[in-house]
């Protein structure tokens, strides 16, 4: 089946009250339309026309450089004239009239590709199928019209209908496909003459109905699918339904989530078996995490790789990291872009990094600055040392070679080299190379005053 997507997505969205357009408005760090983009990805659609007016530019300038969305066209909709009249902005590209059209909306965000299939493979038998729900709160919604025998024969808009069809709880969800050659003849014969003098799309379905064509429905359950986002309101209610079922998903393949409600998933992520969230863990943009790992409360993980058995501690900030097997971070930890932890290495509480190796085994434990640096293995890095990686312009490298130890409150002024197995003094602040196995000692000398007496109170 080869199936065109349209994307309606010209609406001005007035209730969010923003400066950006409504269907930018992000849902789990992504935009809604991008979720709308990836479902239509997901069934392998020729095209995707997104019908753009109010902020157009905003929305393509958004996409221009984007690589995961399919293949879109963008089709202009200046004046918003219904969404009859939008669909018929997008028909000079639709080229192939056997070809199956599926109508989305770019405030719809969790439609899901398996109820889309299930309404293309309607509209191939069919011609025309319609996604309905039944909603105990259908005010405001198309409602569907049947027959006697049960077959749809229209959709009545709330403005449009009698009192009695008001009672009617099947509505519209918009989401409609067709076949292209049907959906193009039905388009010429919109017109506007209803409430709100619009050209509206589901007129289609009383025209189809009326030249014989029998109207499929698929019915959904699920109202989060096809909820649309008209405020800010709906966009946290329908965040939190996403959150909810991206819990779920991870709880049913062997990851223990200490409350599937206050977990966040913004992004893609996987994890292996038998790891375990805490509360309150947010995983950003591509975060991928092995077998039994442990993630503390209060942690975000942005863009990073965990291996397995790692532990991470609560109230850690990780971002552009890779993190080897049975590393330990936190708690209180930041790791900054460039960060990567060898195997069984440890950054521990207050302790930054940022583009920084640690090899097998190494520890910064306590209070620790780690910029630019490279640190080999089971290197021990003191409480309160700093890497002194900038002049005010330039940033320059620390380089710590295996087996060193540097005391405790050192500072490394960069670029420096502390040799293999060498050792820096506590309190040091060190400006040359260290050589391999030697100590360096750079402070003043302690010297002690006997007799010293203390000053009195005058
Ligand atoms: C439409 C349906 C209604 C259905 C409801 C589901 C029609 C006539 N009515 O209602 O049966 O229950 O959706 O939410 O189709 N848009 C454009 N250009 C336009 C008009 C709308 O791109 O000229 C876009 C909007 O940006 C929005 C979508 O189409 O994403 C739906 O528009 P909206 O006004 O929210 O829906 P209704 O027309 O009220
Ligand atoms: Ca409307």
């Amino acid at each position: 089946m080869n199936t065109d997507v349209i994307v309606l997505a010209a609406g001005k969205g007035t209730r969010m009250y923003s400066d950006k357009p409504k269907v930018l408005h992000e849902l789990a760090g992504r935009p809604m339309l991008t979720h709308v983009l990836h479902a239509a990805r997901q069934l392998q659609a020729r095209k995707t026309c997104v019908v753009t007016g109010f902020q157009s530019d905003l929305i393509r300038n958004h996409y221009s450089s984007a690589n995961d969305v399919g293949n879109l066209v963008w089709v202009m909709q200046s004046e918003q004239l219904g969404t009859g009249h939008a669909v018929m902005q997008a028909v000079p590209e639709l080229t192939d009239d056997d070809a199956i059209v599926l109508i989305l909306y770019g405030d719809v965000p969790l439609i899901q590709p398996e109820s889309l299939r299930g309404l293309t493979e309607l509209a191939e038998t069919h011609g025309i199928a319609v996604l309905t729900l039944q909603t105990e709160n259908p005010f405001g919604l198309g409602r569907i019209l049947r027959n006697d025998d049960g077959h749809v024969v229209g959709i009545v808009e709330e403005k449009d209908a009698t009192d009695e069809q008001r009672q009617i709880k099947e509505i519209n969800t918009g989401i409609m496909a067709f076949r292209a050659g049907l959906l193009k003849k039905t388009l010429t014969q919109l017109n506007t003459n209803n409430a709100q003098g619009e050209y509206y799309l589901t007129d289609t379905v009383a025209i189809a109905n009326a030249a014989g064509v029998t109207i499929a429905a698929l019915q959904t359950q699920d109202e989060h699918q096809v909820q649309g986002v008209n405020n800010r309101l709906q966009l946290a209610e329908l965040e939190r339904a996403y959150q909810t079922r991206k819990a779920r998903e991870l709880a049913l393949k062997g990851v223990t989530i200490m409350d599937p409600g206050r977990v966040d998933i913004r992004g893609e992520v996987t994890i292996g078996r038998d790891s375990m969230l805490d509360i309150n863990v947010i995983l950003q943009g591509k975060v991928s995490i092995g077998d039994n790992v442990v993630i503390g409360p209060n942690v975000t993980i942005i863009d990073s790789s965990i291996g397995n058995n790692v532990h991470i501690l609560a109230n850690s900030h990780i971002e552009g990291a890779t993190l080897s097997d049975s590393s330990h971070v936190g708690p209180f930890a930041r790791l900054r872009p460039g960060t990567a932890l060898g195997t069984g290495s440890k950054i521990g509480n207050f302790v930054e990094t940022k583009k920084a190796t640690l090899g097998t085994g190494s520890k910064v434990n306590h209070l620790s600055y780690i910029g630019d640096s490279e640190i080999g293995e089971h290197v021990n890095v003191g409480a309160g040392t700093i890497t002194c990686n900038y002049d005010g312009v330039n940033k320059a490298k620390t380089v710590i070679k295996d087996g060193a130890f540097i005391g405790s409150n050192t500072a490394l002024v960069a670029p420096v080299t502390v040799g293999r197995q060498a050792t820096v003094a506590a309190g040091s602040v060190i400006t040359s190379d260290v050589p391999d196995k030697d100590l360096a000692v750079a402070r003043g000398r302690q010297k002690n005053i006997s007799g010293w007496q203390r000053p009195v109170k005058k």
